[in-house]
């Protein structure tokens, strides 16, 4: 089998770790023995491009259970669990292509290498296996027949090359399902940022003010879970609900100029590029800690920081320390800028991934089923699924509700009663 992971030896500490995230997936869990006796993926040939985490490594067991081909490469150079992707070769025979640190140049070596193998479906987050198809493998094009992808910024990429007409088969947008964003974005995010900061830290959060920039369903999950650590939370936006709604939460709202010289801490969850830029380090507090959360590392201008430092030292794992000439402050920045949360952690618990991984899989069942009544777009998986999987997860957690009863039902579907 073909593969490239950092140390093969360090399989059995994957696997144990792959089994601990399993316990807390038990959507997951339900699809994967359906998956083993009914095969609807067999004959499928499936590319995924994800991170390479434990909960992941679940998720390729459903699939190959499910009667999938399927071989993986990392979706961010920094994400990769080594142990986990050695497991996924030993104990899975999943041909995998990850390593934690790996440089650009490797990153779409391994990207390739698990192109090659010409996949029938794609699972990508953050569209960079979409992204190398289209410009770089077009003759990979006719044996696909869709795909999926997991995460905001992804869809964003994706719709924007259906926009131009330059998709070329259709796309499930697994993080349009509302029990992907509402809960992964929101509470996957807040929780396993705030566990990258203080992994990489180990600074005290309380008293702190604590900038976030972004308040999508990210940045308001990181807001409030910073705010629950006893910080003073302060959002910047430039979109006026999100600023509303921050506001109204009881958050700070400024733009991001006026927040760079009282933040001790700053993280990014934008989506968009250098929101923190060299005007904005330029008026930071000497030991400011600068991260991203964002998919890209782009949303921190890193480069900017570079010329305007006079010296750079790394001070922790995960934790750079840069003097910068004018003043001689410093600015601590993490992870390289990359996604905190799985560059210094370990992302987003499984109990949350639980749900965002059964709607991959969910989605690349349907996407078999039905891509030949789909465009070449992006779609949102079909409601009924996503309810499916919310009902599934409230049963697994042992948490009943009610319905509504014949006449609570009539009533709902009527015009005629009114006050
Ligand atoms: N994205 C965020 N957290 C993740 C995790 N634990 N596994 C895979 N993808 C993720």
């Amino acid at each position: 089998m073909d593969f490239d992971v950092k140390d093969l030896s360090l399989a059995e500490k994957g696997r144990l770790r792959i089994e601990w995230a399993g316990k807390e997936m038990p959507v997951l869990k339900l699809i994967k023995e359906r998956f083993l006796k009914e095969k609807p993926l067999k004959g499928m040939r499936l590319a995924a491009c994800l991170h390479v985490t434990s909960e992941t490594a679940n998720l390729m067991d459903t699939l190959a259970g499910g009667g999938a081909e399927v071989m993986i490469c990392a979706s961010n150079p920094l994400s990769t669990q080594d142990d986990v992707a050695a497991s996924l070769v030993t104990h899975f025979n999943i041909p995998t292509f990850a390593i934690k640190g790996e440089d650009n140049e490797t990153y779409y070596n391994h990207l390739n290498r698990v192109l090659d193998l010409k996949p029938h479906m794609t699972m990508d987050d953050g569209a960079d296996m979409v992204s190398a198809i289209h410009k770089t493998r077009q003759e990979l094009l006719e044996g696909i027949i869709g795909g999926t992808e997991e995460t905001t910024t992804g869809v964003i990429r994706l719709k924007a090359m259906a926009k131009e007409g330059v998709l070329k088969y259709p796309i499930i947008a697994v993080n349009d399902a509302m029990t992907k964003h509402f809960f992964d974005n929101r509470y996957g995010t807040g929780q396993s940022t705030l566990d990258g900061i203080l992994r990489a830290t180990n600074i005290l959060i309380a008293g702190k003010n604590f900038v976030v920039c972004g308040y999508g369903w990210c940045g308001k999950g990181l807001a409030m879970r910073a705010k629950g650590m006893g910080a003073r939370v302060i959002v910047t936006e430039i979109n006026p609900l999100c600023a509303l709604e921050a506001t109204m939460d009881g958050f700070d709202v400024m733009p991001i100029l006026d927040a760079a010289s009282v933040g001790h801490i700053f993280v990014t969850v934008t989506g968009d590029i250098n929101v923190i830029d060299a005007e904005h380090f330029g008026v930071m507090m000497d030991g400011a800690i600068v991260a991203n959360s964002g998919h890209f590392n782009a949303e921190l201008n890193i480069n900017a920081l570079e010329v305007m430092a006079a010296s750079k030292r790394q001070i922790r794992e995960f934790m750079e320390e840069y003097t910068l000439s004018n003043g001689g402050r410093r600015i601590y920045l993490l992870g390289e800028g990359r996604l905190v949360n799985l560059a210094a952690a370990e992302g987003h618990p499984a109990a949350v991934m639980d749900m965002s991984f059964a709607n991959q899989a969910l989605s690349a069942e349907y996407m078999i089923k039905e891509c030949k009544n789909l465009q070449k777009n992006v779609y949102t998986i079909p409601e009924h699924m996503d309810m499916e999987i919310a009902r599934l997860k409230l049963d697994s957690m042992g948490i009943k509700i009610d319905t509504l009863t014949q006449e609570q039902e009539r009533y709902l579907v009527s015009w005629q009663e009114g006050t």
